[in-house]
């Protein structure tokens, strides 16, 4: 192995401090750890051996590997230890001054050519290089949780440091089989900054009173379909499974450093809950209940019969031919007025507006919305989203309910909403990454792939972009903007600018 460092220093002995050992002491690395509080040290060793036994009982690694992975691990019992390290990683408590304080102890220890780099998921690596004598020397390095599981890292380049320090780090991270993608130290880094769509945009379809909770994490997760792949967990889900104690602060977080952007406005729904103490799992209520570590989810709701005689005209629009076609093959007849008979239902199917903007003109209680951004064809997909106008009947939106679920599809029914609920948490997940982009962050590749190990999104935001089309997402922001007057939905100009020109949103200038 021909690594860049020979010793590698961990401070912090926990959740991160541990996997970030096994990482570096199963590829082959001398790697010592401290705690500032001590039987944490041997709890993480315990813990080790434990995990290493494992693997090497379920065949991933020999006994030999884990032994020798046991061999190569030693703890420190004071900073004094790391003097012979050629990289330090932190992994302490999540404070500034502790971690300043860290560094400017690490610096007294350490040669002049020793790395020292934080695993810092929010602050700034440039406030902490500051504390230090040689700032270019310290870095972020900022790995997923379970580290050896999350195969993606950030090394975040604060503005003084080495570009040699980067590109140490890059390589030790490909030793250890995980992808480096390099980024500049910004709020949120790559990863939690683009994760600012997918949570914080469901929340506040929830602020709005669209639709209950289940509503939205089915829809996210089956009727999203982007090259075959939806999410694989709802976003109240995902924030029960996390934890909201921990994503609410980020979320606050994010939003301040980014001086009140208004892209990624937090909830007063989330800073509720982690007041009443529901952060999700680990509390039992969250979003969800939880009994014994499972979710327990509320059923279905029951779909509605479908009415008799049932005539649907189609508003015009771009996909009216294939809604005409499927309205038709789930079995009601096709009103083909050039306007809408007195008891047709009438269907409208906006991009980026709300129901009521697309009914202007037509009769409301009569008016359903169908979301066509995703497959929405006969048996082509597994669920599918109406929403109706204030003023939409019940018995219409009802029968437009069974309508749709006549060949088995499940049917998720919302209140108005500019964009529906798909439509918006994609476009805002696009127009971020976009944003990402524009600031030069990281290279879109880089963008792309931290999004999809580091979040598990189907495709990273650049690409989901393109595979929706850079204009459709314009024409749904656009929409949402001018419905709602709010400046999170102004479509940015590197989305904008790749739109107008046919480019794709990977395509870098
Ligand atoms: N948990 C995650 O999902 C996650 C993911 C990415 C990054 N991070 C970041 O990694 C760091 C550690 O997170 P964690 O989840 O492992 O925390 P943790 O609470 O599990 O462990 C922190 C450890 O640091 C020790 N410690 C605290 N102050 C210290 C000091 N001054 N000197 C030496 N040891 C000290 C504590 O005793 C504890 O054992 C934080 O900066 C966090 O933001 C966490």
């Amino acid at each position: 192995m021909n690594s860049p460092f020979s010793r590698i220093g961990v401070v912090g002995a926990g959740a991160m401090g541990r996997g970030i050992v096994q990482l570096y002491a199963q590829c082959g690395h001398a790697v010592v750890l401290y705690d500032a509080h001590e039987p944490a040290v041997d709890a993480a060793i315990a813990h080790l051996r434990d995990t290493f036994g494992k693997l090497a009982e379920k065949g991933r690694i020999t006994p030999e590997q884990a032994a020798a992975a046991m061999g190569h691990i030693a703890p420190a019992a004071s900073l004094q230890d790391f003097a012979g390290c050629d990289l330090i990683i932190e992994a302490i408590v999540e404070r500034l001054d502790v971690k300043r304080e860290m560094f400017i102890a690490l610096e007294e220890i350490v040669g002049p050519d020793c790395v020292l780099a934080s695993n810092t998921s929010s602050l700034s690596i440039t406030a902490i290089a500051a504390a230090c004598e040689h700032p270019g020397r310290v870095a972020g390095y900022h790995f997923f949780n379970p580290v050896p599981l999350m195969k993606v890292v950030e090394v975040v380049q604060g503005p003084r440091t080495a570009s040699a320090v980067v590109d140490r780090l890059v390589e030790l991270s490909r030793i250890a089989g995980h992808t480096p993608v390099v980024c500049q130290d910004t709020p949120g880094f790559i990863v939690n900054h683009a994760g600012r769509g997918f949570g914080p945009e469901s929340l506040r379809v929830l602020h709005e009173g669209v639709a209950e909770v289940p509503v939205v994490d089915r829809l996210l997760r089956e009727q999203v379909d982007i090259g075959g792949q939806g999410f694989k967990l709802g976003p109240f889900e995902l924030m029960d499974l996390t934890g909201l104690d921990i994503s609410h602060p980020v979320m606050e977080s994010i939003y301040h450093q980014y001086y009140e952007e208004p892209r990624y406005k937090p909830s007063v729904i989330g800073a509720q809950r982690v007041a009443a103490g529901m952060y999700g799992r680990k509390t039992g209520e969250g979003f969800y209940r939880h009994a014994g570590g499972a979710q327990q989810t509320p059923a279905e709701p029951p779909t509605p019969a479908l009415p008799a005689g049932l005539r649907v005209w189609v508003a015009p629009g771009g996909m009216r031919d294939a809604v005409r076609e499927l309205v038709s093959g789930l079995g009601a007849a096709l009103d083909d007025g050039t306007a809408p008979a007195a008891d047709s239902l009438i269907l409208v199917t906006p991009m980026g507006l709300d129901a009521s903007t697309a009914a202007q003109g037509l009769d409301a209680t009569r008016v359903v919305a169908l979301d066509t951004l995703f497959p929405f064809g006969l048996r082509a997909c597994k669920r599918r989203a109406i929403m109706t106008t204030p003023a939409t009947l019940a018995a219409v939106r009802e029968a437009a309910h069974a309508l749709f679920a006549a060949d088995g599809a499940k049917v998720g029914v919302l209140r108005d909403s500019a964009g529906f609920v798909a439509q918006r948490v994609v476009a805002m997940i696009v127009a971020i990454g976009c944003d990402i982009a524009q600031q030069r962050v990281a290279s879109p590749a880089d963008i792309d792939v931290a999004v999809r190990l580091g979040l598990g999104y189907p495709m990273g935001p650049l690409a989901m972009g393109d595979a929706i089309g850079p204009r459709r997402i314009v024409e749904i922001l656009a929409g949402m903007h001018r419905v709602t007057g709010e400046p999170r939905y102004r479509p940015g100009l590197w989305l904008q600018r790749r739109a107008q020109l046919g480019l794709s949103l990977l395509h870098e200038d």
